[in-house]
């Protein structure tokens, strides 16, 4: 999945899937997650919780995973771990995400989830794992040491998928080989103990990639994001700090400038404008023009998922309902899944 060929044949297919989504909902079961290693940002918003959000009102049965041991793979802290979780849900709720729909789980409290580990981690090869493009850009990143967990989340990640029988997983570009290695996992499980796992397909987001305020991938660790918990002051004041440059006339150019244009995306997204409208009505008024308008629509965009997060926050007791119902039911699916696996393993005494 390295190369853009195979990330076309991805996207294609992943379009064919998003059409018949939309005719027969019934047929897909979607399952996704984020790992909670801090507040979710207009990145996460667009690129993926937005997307979540139309296929559960759409009628997909949808599960959605807070990732907390996929925390551990590349940090040796799960400081303020608890306080991420709790945020998330809020973000879910605020964004559209129904839990009377939707279960909202945890890893960590879904034993049988974490049992698939052992047989699957027997159905790959360390030469596979040590392939796999999206563990050592990680590892690289993170600056930190190849944990066995770091090698071998990705096998983690096909339990996330292959427990509950999702058969799509929206994903960034990034995560198409963890659903490739689940796909495989999937066919050799099948192949050695009988037939009972579906292959996942991955489905990529439509939506053009939001760029941090600097040009760059949104990310926390870069310090240019937009959180969607930032109050409208914190808000004004990242974007008032966004580097543009001197040329005063304002246009879209995502090559030559960076800045700007990641201004003009992020506007253009809130507003559903065009960056090119945009950047043609503020013209002269320079990137101080620009940024009150990037401010006030990010703001507007934002105000009622901040007023709903506002007062969901009031009532922690129900938010951490939500998640201890999610989890119940979720171990329902993975307590019944688990006994089928060890049927076909001939493990039943
Ligand atoms: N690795 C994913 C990310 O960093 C999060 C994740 C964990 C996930 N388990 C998953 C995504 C299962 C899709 C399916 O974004």
């Amino acid at each position: 999945m390295a190369n853009e060929a195979s990330f076309e044949v991805a996207l294609k297919r992943s379009n064919e899937i998003r059409a018949d989504i939309a005719v027969n909902p019934q047929n897909y079961r979607m399952l996704t997650g984020d790992r909670p290693t801090g507040r979710l940002h207009l990145g996460h918003y667009f690129g993926s919780i937005m997307n979540r959000v139309a296929m559960q009102n759409a009628g997909v049965e949808c599960i959605v995973l807070i990732a907390d041991y996929q925390v551990i793979t590349d940090r040796d802290t799960t400081d303020h771990i608890q306080d991420n979780v709790y945020n998330m849900v809020l973000d879910y709720l605020s964004a559209g995400i129904d839990p009377n729909k939707t279960p909202i789980f945890t890893h960590s409290a879904i034993p049988a989830l974490n049992q698939l580990m052992l047989p699957f981690l027997s159905l790959v090869s360390e030469a596979e794992l040590q392939r796999n493009p999206t563990v050592k850009a990680e590892m690289e990143a993170s600056g930190h040491e190849l944990t066995g967990l770091l090698l071998t989340y990705p096998v983690h990640q096909a339990c996330d998928i292959l427990f509950c029988n999702a058969n799509i997983v929206p994903v960034g570009k990034d995560q198409l080989p963890h659903i490739e290695i689940t796909r495989q996992i999937a066919r050799r499980f099948n192949n050695r103990y009988g037939n009972i796992f579906r292959e996942p397909e991955g489905i990529l987001s439509d939506a053009i990639e939001i760029p941090g305020l600097d040009g760059r991938k949104m990310s926390k660790s870069y310090g240019n994001s937009i959180m969607l918990s930032a109050t409208a002051e914190e808000t004004a004041k990242i974007i008032k700090k966004s580097t543009t440059d001197s040329d005063r006339f304002i246009t879209f150019d995502k090559e030559n400038r960076p800045g700007v244009s990641a201004l003009l995306t992020t506007a253009a997204l809130c507003t559903s404008r065009t960056e090119v409208e945009i950047a043609e009505e503020i013209g002269n008024g320079g990137s101080g023009q620009l940024k009150k308008y990037v401010t006030e629509s990010v703001n507007e965009f934002l105000a009622p998922h901040r007023e709903r997060r506002l007062e969901l926050a009031q009532d922690m007791d129900y938010i951490k309902d939500v998640i201890h119902e999610g989890n119940r039911r979720v171990n329902e699916i993975a307590n019944e899944r688990i006994l089928e696996v060890r049927e076909k393993m001939g493990m039943i005494y």
